[in-house]
């Protein structure tokens, strides 16, 4: 089996995670900053020390300022519902998955305004083209770090520094680059960074997070639920201290635990090192596509502007027949169609039929990639 599906969920785990998972469930499995008792304290422990590892790998200076989440999604929803109010202009791109846009457009429904400046068709963006759109009166700019569906990657800094210009607060929907892209919140003015754990961070599914940078006023952020959280029981109110405030409810412990071991997998490994295996993988994936007739590769197809997702079409030929041969036939995992992300495949032209998507981790091997190529020549010359 080659596993090349890693943009939707990472396979396989480091065997860290799985330890570190069990480890929770077997000696440290009592309900964290609740009870007093050993078990409790352990969990909290655990907890604790993720929260930590995370804000390290982010640079973000309080640990406090990490809020855990379910995924990336949850962390965006919070975010947006949380401090778009009607009235409100909100700029996206193009590019967005459909765990911004929806959000978006239940918010459009009920007051806001949203301005979703146009990409071009391999995903790269004008910036002069968002600096306009951001100039008048805008609360919040959120982007993709990098498109689920082709890997290209937008330049986040320069974003921030012409949303922060023009007044606006950015938010960032890293759940492609957690784990593979270097994201320091502060050098890169990022004010919300929403991220997932279950994909390149390695950790399992069901965590992610929202970290909020020092300048964001986190009273202005309504929580999405209310409910205990083991701290001012005293009070029927929701505290107003971080990450209490939203994270309401009995934490994803045993998550929580895979996902810290997997953070750590990815600072001792290396981002940089992980990022050059993963580049030199997406640069034969696209060059041994492009060499194949028939095969249109999307997006910007050079490796060092993407992430390690490579999108494709055959011409005359349906996504959903390649990708079922190539699990049926070759042991090929993939992920065919829409992505989630309608507005990307319409930017770059493959709405509605999408694309065959390929993307490798930090696990697969060279050998991996060339077989893929191999089979996908044989599918499309026959
Ligand atoms: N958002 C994930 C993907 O792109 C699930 O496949």
């Amino acid at each position: 089996m080659i596993y090349l599906d890693n943009a939707a969920t990472s396979f396989p785990k480091p065997d860290a995670v799985i330890r570190a998972m069990s480890n929770f469930l077997e000696r440290a499995g009592g309900n964290p900053g609740r009870s007093g008792h050993r078990l409790s304290i352990a969990a909290g422990r655990i907890v604790y020390d993720a929260r930590e590892t995370i804000a390290e790998l982010f640079h973000a200076r309080d640990p406090l300022r990490v809020i855990f989440t379910l995924n990336a999604t949850h962390a965006l929803n919070l975010a947006l519902r949380g401090i778009l109010r009607a009235g409100d202009r909100v700029v996206a791109t193009s590019m967005e998955h459909n765990a911004v846009m929806r959000p978006l457009r239940a918010l459009e429904r009920a007051g806001a305004r949203v301005i979703v400046v146009p990409c071009a068709r391999d995903g790269t963006l004008d910036l002069d083209a968002m600096r306009r759109a951001i100039e008048l009166d805008t609360r919040l700019v959120v982007v993709n770090h990098a498109s689920n569906v082709v890997g290209t990657i937008l330049p986040i800094a320069e974003i921030a520094r012409i949303a922060h210009a023009a007044g606006a607060l950015i938010l960032v929907d890293a759940a492609q680059t957690a784990g593979v892209l270097p994201i320091d919140i502060e050098a890169m003015e990022i004010d919300l960074l929403a991220f997932t754990g279950h994909k390149s961070l390695c950790g399992p599914p069901g965590t992610g997070g929202l970290v909020l940078g020092e300048n964001v006023d986190a009273a202005l952020i309504e929580p999405l639920w209310r409910g205990g959280t083991g701290s001012r029981s005293e009070s029927e109110e929701q505290p107003d201290d971080l990450p209490d405030k939203f994270e309401s409810g009995t934490p994803n412990g045993v998550g929580i635990a895979g996902l810290g071991a997997g953070v750590r997998f990815v600072m001792e490994r290396g981002i940089s090192n992980i990022r050059a295996h993963e580049v030199a993988l997406t640069r034969t994936l696209i060059e041994g596509l492009q060499n194949i007739p028939g095969v249109v590769v999307h997006g910007v197809r050079d490796a060092a502007k993407c992430t390690a997702v490579v999108s494709f079409t055959v011409e005359k030929r349906q996504v959903s027949e390649i990708g079922l041969r190539l699990d049926e036939e070759f042991g090929v995992l993939c992920r065919v169609g829409l992505h989630c992300a309608p507005a990307a495949h319409r930017t770059l032209g493959t709405f509605p039929s999408g694309t065959v998507r390929l993307a490798p981790s930090v696990f697969t091997m060279t050998d991996d990639i060339r077989a893929t190529v191999d089979a996908v020549r044989r599918i499309v010359h026959e």
